[in-house]
This record gives structure tokens, C-alpha cells and sequence, in this order.
């Protein structure tokens, strides 16, 4: 859906950004700003700043920012349009009738019909489970100990021997085999168009709106041919990465947390053991899509993965990504057993809940893993562990955090506190880590980056420099032109920038607006709040601001310099730039 950016411009506005913001997270007024945890990534202390004036927000850590129409969609995880259309309904502003093009008509209408050869099938499937033919595979979800109620709410099914009576169903009911085979159902092979599954106790996946997307289908029994698990390829309406089993009930089981398993039939074993909050990948390894799926409802999640190496593996795995998306995650010990399913017709559900109680954080659990790969009995090895932890222990930025996990390791693995704190401190010495805080020169350009890095902190920080003092441009405009600005996104915004300044209307919330990638709105954000230098007095100021336009003109001095021959503009930019550096170098330039 295409709106007009004035339209888009008109609903930003009326959306205050500190009201919208307040309504998913608790903020705190702070000096000019509203601060509070980010909700983008974990910590424990805020750099998650909400800016009234400019309408924008950062977070000093992540370093996630934007408008608020990227905030809701990144908070909601959903598209621009979407993110729209909700500021809009919010705001009581009205967008025009949807008008489909002709092509996104064309593919929904086809997506609907994907769907529903997939609901006929599945019905087909669970209609063959209740046959005399499906005497066989009821047998077996018998002995799996499947209620009739979980055996409905998942709409188990059944695949026939005899693949050509689920074509010949669909076929009568008006499909055509190219959608058949479009949707995953069926191949062409020699014999012509054959099913997918057959002989096969048959699990529909749905989507969060119970929509069957897909199948994944089991043999009966351990010992016969093929792979246990059949599902279906990823198609229009199937993508694995981005959809979970058992997603659409546990969405609305409130329980403030997610069970991510690894099978289906630990989903559904969980459910009817009333652990509706449990899900599970699609036959595939989790995935940050999934992840994204989970933080639109918590951002707890409790891996209830298999006990055995593999299941480990895939823990870690988890985690990390997890991890990487600001939520957190913990580990339920599943042992003597291999999986929850087992673990539950053993135990109990009182037992696993239990077991939730008492979830391992997931840090703890990666250095206990950790230490399997150390003789502890061998001092060298002892020694190369406690190196691995501090290592991991390095990763943290925040000290607060960092220090409770250094007394945790230390106490669990018999290390003495100070001791463990001294080699953590060294490894990030070593390895220009959080743990050593670096000095800063007073302009806020750091030794410690490349000359890329510097170059474009400089002009970031430029461009923050006057957001904070528009005034400053007419006193500098003389001298500084967009081409100033080598990385092109910062070019775009500058000019855009001068521009407004000159007609009085600086408005950075509305800039962001200029680029459609989520990407590059929060790169652009980032260019309104980079962190200025707390300086006291008002000459350090001018020194501070003084510097970085002599370091951003004498980049693209030298940019240009490099350009000559190759690029015709170069050398009057080169030229120029020649002298506005010495006349800016002797120039002094108040703030006000
Ligand atoms: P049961 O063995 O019946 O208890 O099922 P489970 O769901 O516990 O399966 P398991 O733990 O062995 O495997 C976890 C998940 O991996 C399954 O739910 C499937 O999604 C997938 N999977 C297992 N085996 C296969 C296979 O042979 N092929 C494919 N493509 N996926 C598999
Ligand atoms: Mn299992």
C-alpha cells in the first residue's frame, strides 16, 4: 500500500512520540529527555532515550533509533503499512481505501487458494485417521497417550497407503494439480503427479492465525524406510523461518513465557499436559525470524531441548540467537529423560513445572557445557578454562551485570573472586573489550577506532552538533556544502538538513521519513543522537564543535584530493576545500 508522504507526515505528527512510547514501556523523565531500559536488547541500566522535542528515539547501547513510526514497527515486528495503519486508527486519522494492484490482487488471491488445498487436505487427513484405514495410525497415537482433545486441536491426521485418494478428493473439489504440487502436496514423477505423504500419521502446521501452511508427516513405528519425519518443502505459503508448531495456541496462553522444544510431538505432549505456551521449530534449526515471532508476545523463553548432544548443540545455538535479539533465555534440565515428552509420561507435569522453577540461566549453562572440554584434573587445562570463561565474561558491557556473573562463575567453580575479576579485566585489555573503559578525548572522537570509523563519527557527530544549535549553520554554511558529507546516506541528510534549517523548519523526526529501509531510518537516526561529549564550559563546547568541522573538512579534503583525475567535480571541491581550511583553522566560532 503506497500513502502519500504528506499523509504519513501528518500521522507521525500527531503521534507524540514520548505518549506512543509510554504505552509499551514505562519512561522516565530525565533532564530534557525520557529515558528506560531498551526494549530492543537486555540491560539493566537505561540508554534508551526518547527525544520530545525532535521526536525521535536511540538507544546509546544498541544503537536501534528511529521515529515513532519504526518504533512500533519494531516493537510490533510488523511492516511499515502496518506500523501506519495503527498510528493512524490511533490518531483518528483516516487513510484511504486500500487499492490493490492488479499483481497484489493477483497473489493474494492465489495465496488464499494455496490455503485452501491445505485446509481440504487436512481435512481429508483427519477424516482418514477415523477410517477403518486409519485403524493403524490411531494404534499409535494410542500408544503415544494423545488425548482425543489434542488430537483435535492439532488436527492430526492420517495419510493413506494409497496416495491417489487425496488427489482424487482435491481434484473433485476443484483444484488442479499444479496447485497441488505448488503447495507441496504432490510431485511430478514418471507415474506422473504423486503425493508427498503416504502411509504417514500426519501433523498440520498452522500459522499463527491457524491457517495449515504446511505438513510434517511421521512413520508409524522405528523401523521402517524412510526419515522419521516428512514435511512439506517450503512453498509461497510456507516459510520455515519464520513460523513455529503450536504458535497459534500459544500466543494467547498468557503464561508470561515461551517453551521453545525441538519436536512436534513434545509440543503437543506439552499442551495436553497444559503447558500451552510450548512451540517448536519447523524441522529446521531456530532461527532469528522465529525469534522476532516470540518477542512480539514475551521475551522469556525457556528451551526445553533434548538432553542428548545434538540437543545441547542446538541449545547453544538458541541461545545466542536469542540472545542477539534482546530476550532472554533459560534452560530446563530434561534429564534422566531425552525430551519433555518422555519426561512428562515419567514425571508429571508437577515435575516440569518444577523443573521451570528451577531453569538454568543460560550463561551458567553455556560455561558448564564449556567446561566438558577441560581435564579439570590437569592444571594447564584448568588454567586455559578460566581463560575461556573470562573471555565469555568479557562480553558483557555493563559492569553491573558483569560483576554479578564474575561472582557467580567464581563461587560455582571455586575461583577466587578477585582473582577471576583480575583475568577478566587483562583478557579485555587484551582484547579491547567492554570491561577496560577506554580514554576519550574531549571531542568525542576516539583513538581507539579506525580512520573510518572516525571519519564517520565525525560527521555523525557534526550533524548532531547542529540539530542541538541550528544557529551554528549560518555562521558555518560558508564553509561546509553536503559533499562535506562522504558517506552518502549523511550527504542526503545533510542536505536535507540545511535546507530546513534555512527555511526554519528543522524537523529530524520528518527526515527519517526520507528512507523507507529500516536500515538506513535508524542509521539516520543516529545521526540526530550521537552522543555529544558532556562538556562543561561553553569554550571546551566551541573547542569540541571546532574540531570536528575541521576534521570533517579536512576528510573530505583529503576524499576529494584522492578523486582528482577520476571524478570531474573533485577538483573544485579540492580547491575550496584547500581554503576553507585555513581560513576555518584561524577562525574562532562561538555557539551562540
Ligand atoms: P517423536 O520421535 O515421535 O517423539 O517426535 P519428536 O517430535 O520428538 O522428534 P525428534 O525429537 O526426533 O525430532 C525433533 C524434530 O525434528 C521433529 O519434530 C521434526 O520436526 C524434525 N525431524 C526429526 N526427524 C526428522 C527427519 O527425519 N527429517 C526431517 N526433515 N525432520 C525431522
Ligand atoms: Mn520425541
Amino acid at each position: 500500500m503506497y500513502y502519500p508522504e504528506e499523509l504519513i507526515e501528518e500521522i507521525r505528527q500527531k503521534n507524540d512520540i514520548v505518549d506512543v512510547i509510554s504505552g509499551y514501556v514505562g519512561l522516565q523523565k530525565k533532564g530534557g529527555n525520557y529515558v528506560c531500559c531498551c526494549p530492543f536488547h537486555s540491560e539493566k541500566t537505561p540508554s534508551f532515550s526518547v527525544n520530545r522535542n525532535r521526536q525521535i528515539y536511540k538507544c546509546f547501547g544498541c544503537g536501534e533509533g528511529g521515529n515513532v513510526v519504526t518504533f512500533v514497527m519494531k516493537y510490533e515486528n510488523c511492516t511499515f503499512p502496518e506500523a501506519i495503519k495503527q498510528l493512524a486508527d490511533k490518531a483518528g486519522v483516516a487513510l484511504p481505501e486500500v487499492e490493490y494492484s492488479e499483481d497484489a490482487k493477483r497473489r493474494e488471491t492465489r495465496r488464499q487458494r494455496l490455503l485452501e488445498v491445505n485446509k481440504e487436505a487436512a481435512k481429508f487427513y483427519f477424516y482418514q485417521l477415523r477410517t477403518p484405514h486409519g485403524a493403524k495410525a490411531k494404534e499409535y497415537l494410542d500408544k503415544r497417550q494423545l488425548s482425543d482433545e489434542v488430537r483435535k486441536n492439532f488436527g492430526l491426521g492420517y495419510a493413506p497407503v494409497r496416495g491417489e485418494e487425496l488427489l482424487a478428493y482435491l481434484r473433485q473439489k476443484g483444484f488442479s494439480d499444479d496447485l497441488i504440487r505448488d503447495v507441496g502436496l504432490a510431485k511430478m514423477s514418471e507415474r506422473g503427479t504423486t503425493t508427498q505423504f503416504w502411509n504417514r500419521v500426519m501433523f498440520p502446521i498452522q500459522d499463527i492465525n491457524h491457517r495449515v501452511i504446511g505438513f510434517g508427516g511421521r512413520i508409524m513405528g522405528d523401523a521402517d524406510s524412510g526419515p522419521k519425519y516428512l514435511n512439506s518443502p517450503e512453498t509461497e505459503i510456507f516459510d520455515k523461518s519464520r513460523n513455529l508448531y503450536g504458535m497459534n495456541y500459544a500466543r494467547s496462553a498468557r503464561t508470561g513465557n515461551i517453551i521453545l522444544c525441538e519436536g512436534y510431538m513434545d509440543v503437543i505432549s506439552m499442551h495436553q499436559a497444559g503447558f500451552t505456551q510450548a512451540v517448536a521449530s519447523l524441522g529446521t534449526a531456530f532461527t532469528p525470524g522465529q525469534a522476532g515471532l516470540i518477542k512480539k508476545y514475551t521475551r522469556d523463553v525457556l528451551l526445553a531441548y533434548d538432553s542428548d548432544g545434538a540437543g545441547v548443540k542446538a541449545a547453544l545455538r538458541a541461545i545466542r540467537i536469542l540472545r542477539d535479539a534482546g530476550m532472554s533465555g533459560k534452560i530446563i534440565d530434561m534429564s534422566p529423560y531425552k525430551d519433555p515428552d518422555e519426561f512428562m509420561k515419567n514425571m508429571g507435569k508437577e515435575a516440569f513445572q518444577d523443573r521451570i522453577n528451577h531453569a538454568e540461566n543460560s550463561f551458567m549453562f553455556e560455561i558448564r557445557i564449556l567446561e566438558r572440554d577441560f581435564d579439570m584434573n590437569d592444571p594447564e587445562e584448568k588454567t586455559n578454562f578460566h581463560n575461556a570463561i573470562a573471555k565469555k565474561l568479557c562480553e558483557f558491557s555493563e559492569d553491573v551485570e558483569r560483576e554479578n556473573y564474575i561472582e557467580a562463575v567464581a563461587e560455582k567453580y571455586h575461583i577466587g573472586f578477585d582473582n577471576l575479576r583480575k583475568l577478566v579485566v587483562n583478557t579485555a585489555a587484551k582484547a579491547g573489550g567492554y570491561a577496560v573503559v577506554p580514554e576519550r578525548p574531549k571531542s568525542g572522537i576516539q583513538k581507539k577506532n579506525t580512520p573510518e570509523e572516525n571519519v564517520k563519527k565525525a560527521q555523525r557527530l557534526l550533524l548532531t552538533w547542529l540539530t542541538d544549535y541550528p544557529q551554528l549553520y549560518h555562521k558555518i554554511k560558508s564553509y561546509i556544502t553536503p559533499a562535506d558529507f562522504t558517506i552518502e546516506l549523511y550527504s542526503k541528510v545533510a542536505e536535507r538538513m540545511f535546507s530546513d534549517i534555512v527555511n526554519n523548519s528543522l524537523n529530524p523526526a520528518g527526515i527519517i521519513n526520507m528512507f523507507a529501509d529500516e536500515k538506513e531510518q535508524s542509521e539516520a537516526a543516529s545521526l540526530f543522537t550521537t552522543k555529544l561529549p558532556e562538556l562543561e564550559s561553553e569554550q571546551e563546547k566551541e573547542k569540541a564543535f571546532h574540531d570536528i568541522l575541521l576534521s570533517v573538512k579536512r576528510n573530505s579534503f583529503n576524499y576529494y584530493s584522492e578523486r582528482l583525475g577520476v571524478d570531474l567535480s573533485a577538483m573544485s571541491q579540492v580547491i575550496e576545500g584547500k581554503k576553507a581550511l585555513e581560513e576555518l583553522s584561524k577562525m574562532h566560532i562561538s555557539l551562540n
